[in-house]
């Protein structure tokens, strides 16, 4: 698929970058720029910055950066033409495409084609349900589990028949390819392939729908005793697993209204506490948390409350996911629900007030964490010991320090130990840990070079933000003068866009065929510490830029020149060699 330029500029000329961003990322306004959490790496503090007038964002921490499409590309993990047609979709562009990569082609038409399948086959199942008597199994079942027609239908909750063929029929009578239905997990070849079955018989079925609304995969739940409980989809081309939490395509307004997110473990669980009000939730559908949902949702809610079931499953489901919230650095609660309920039945009994009610009390994960370590040792010495050699493993995975020494100085006061003793128990098993860590990575630096890039870079930085400074660096040849290749190169991308042109940058970023070099420009053109007169900081840049090199090269020059006069050809050979070596030195990237 190819689209062509001038869909691209005008992609990039219609859309709105903070617009976008927002949708994802909670952004708060502070000076010129928007900041937020970054989507991209785990902080606690925003560093993640927007600039509307220059339609870039740029994260001062990780230092991921770009436009709007780079922006799109990286959080949904999908490719520029997919980023593109996502946004032409938004701002109702119409592009008409190219065939260019038949392989990316094939993949995109796969995904449209298993996307379009599970919404057909959501659509059977859905049916099925409706074209129940109120005494069948399946409409007795949700009765008896207090779930709403509401919820039925708004969650396009449905029926599986109890039936080997019911799907494969429906492939056969509408002409839908059986190998696609295969791909998706609906159904299923037979051991002596002679024919195919159907995976979901016999079940309630819970379409998975991805934050877009497209049905990626499904669930579905026995009606008795029988195993397995619930089936779900295997992984496909669309149903990525890691990165999919049921329900947020419908909770999403409600977790930023609220400001936080529940987090429960199943189906039921989520559609009990939404049909009861409390529609700030997802479900993880029992699999373990990853970073990547965690990020997600820190897109939506600045806190995240995990709601666990008191049995021993639910306390080591708990103890296994926390870990990558204290990684992530996110604001996050633990609630344990009284012993013998879950979500769901603790919200049937007792409604959405006395649920919100004990989610005021939920844990923080430390004095979660503390409290499960206490129920296990004791608080005996030898306990005590054990409860701090258990928490310092923990303690040392928060990133941010102040917080980590909140957290110690707590656990210190619980366990009437000095806080002295804690801290020092940690920071053993800190330095421990970075020292070989830090071993491996070699520290060299060479200033020489470091010099001069910083000042390539300021060059960049000011052309980006005072592009009628690009004619005097043309008339000058400014940029034959740096030493760094990629410097030189990018530079070179910046003066071949029209400097009078109203989105400037929005051009230049248009021309960065690498992430790494869009990274680079959103990082400088954010960066601009407008100095009084522009004009003249920029004209003395480059005027040392200019010197610097010439000087050196002269210097090398006229010994390499008086060397061949005086047929010394050793220092010939050292000085040709070493100007070889500087040459090299700023080329590497
Ligand atoms: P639970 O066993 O806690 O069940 O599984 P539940 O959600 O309370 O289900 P009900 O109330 O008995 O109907 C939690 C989640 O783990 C996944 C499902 O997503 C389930 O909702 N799970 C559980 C499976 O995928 N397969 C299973 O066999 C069991
Ligand atoms: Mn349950």
């Amino acid at each position: 698929m190819y689209i062509p330029e001038e869909k691209i500029s005008e992609i990039l000329n219609t859309s709105d970058i903070v617009d976008v961003i927002s949708e994802t990322v909670i952004l708060k306004k502070s000076g010129r720029n928007f900041f937020g959490l970054c989507p991209f790496h785990s902080e606690k503090t925003p560093s993640f910055s927007v600039n509307a007038s220059k339609q870039i964002f740029h994260c001062f921490g990780c230092t991921a950066g770009g436009n709007v499409l780079s922006f799109i590309m990286k959080y949904h993990g999908i490719t520029f033409p997919e980023a593109a047609k996502m946004l032409a979709r938004r701002y109702n562009i119409t592009i008409e495409t190219k065939e260019i990569d038949p392989a990316k082609r094939r993949e995109l038409h796969l995904k449209e084609g298993l996307f379009r399948l599970n919404k057909t086959v959501m659509g059977v199942y859905f049916d099925e349900l409706k074209n129940l008597n109120p005494g069948d199994k399946a409409s007795k079942y949700l009765k008896q589990r207090d779930i709403s027609e509401d919820i039925i239908q708004q969650f396009r909750l449905g029926f599986a028949p109890d039936n080997w063929e019911s799907i494969v029929k429906v492939l056969r009578d509408r002409k839908i390819s059986k190998n696609m239905a295969v791909q998706c997990g609906l159904i299923l070849e037979r051991k002596q392939k002679t024919g195919y079955y159907d995976r979901f018989r016999n079940r309630i079925m819970f379409p998975i729908f991805d934050v877009n609304m497209q049905v990626a995969g499904f669930g579905g739940r026995v009606m008795d005793d029988a195993m397995p409980k619930y089936m779900n989809s295997p992984e496909t081309p669309v149903y990525n697993k890691s990165r999919i939490l049921y329900g947020l395509h419908a909770a999403k307004q409600f977790c930023r209204q609220a400001g936080f997110v529940y987090i429960v473990e199943g189906y039921f669980d989520f559609l009990s506490l939404y049909q009861h009000g409390i529609k700030n939730t997802v479900a993880s559908l029992g699999t373990a948390l990853t970073p990547d949902h965690v990020r997600i949702l820190k897109g939506y809610a600045s806190r995240i409350v995990l709601v666990f079931d008191s049995d021993a499953a639910g306390i080591s489901a708990a103890k296994r996911s926390i870990k990558i919230f204290l990684k992530e650095g996110v604001d996050t609660r633990v609630l344990v629900l009284p012993e013998g309920d879950d979500p769901d039945s603790y919200v049937v009994k007792h409604g959405h007030e006395a649920f919100n009610e004990l989610a005021k009390n939920a844990k923080t994960i430390m004095q979660f964490l503390l409290q499960v370590s206490i129920d296990t040792h004791g608080l005996s010495v030898e306990g005590r010991i054990r409860i701090l050699d258990d928490m310092k493993q923990q303690l040392i995975l928060i990133q941010d320090s102040a917080l980590r020494s909140l957290y110690v100085k707590e656990l210190a006061e619980t366990l009437n130990i000095d806080e002295k003793a804690v801290l020092e128990k940690v920071r053993e098993l800190y330095l421990n840990r970075t020292a070989k860590r830090s071993s491996l990575i070699d520290e060299k630096k060479d200033d020489d070079k470091l010099e001069s890039d910083r000042r390539e870079e300021q060059m960049i930085s000011l052309m980006l933000n005072y592009p009628e400074i690009i004619d005097e660096i043309k008339n000058r040849e400014v940029l034959d003068y740096f030493y760094s290749e990629k410097l030189k190169r990018i530079a070179k991308k910046i003066i071949s866009v029209d400097p009078g042109k109203k989105a400037f940058i929005t051009d230049v970023m248009a021309r960065m065929e690498t992430n790494e070099d869009q990274e680079f420009i959103a990082s400088y053109a954010m960066n601009d510490s407008a100095s009084e007169d522009i004009r003249k900081t920029a004209l003395s840049l480059m005027n040392r830029i200019i010197r610097v090199r010439t000087k050196q090269e002269n210097t090398l020059n006229s010994k390499i020149i008086s060397a061949e006069k005086g047929c010394d050809s050793d220092l010939m050979d050292l000085l040709k060699q070493k100007q070889a070596e500087i040459q090299q030195l700023h080329d590497r990237f």
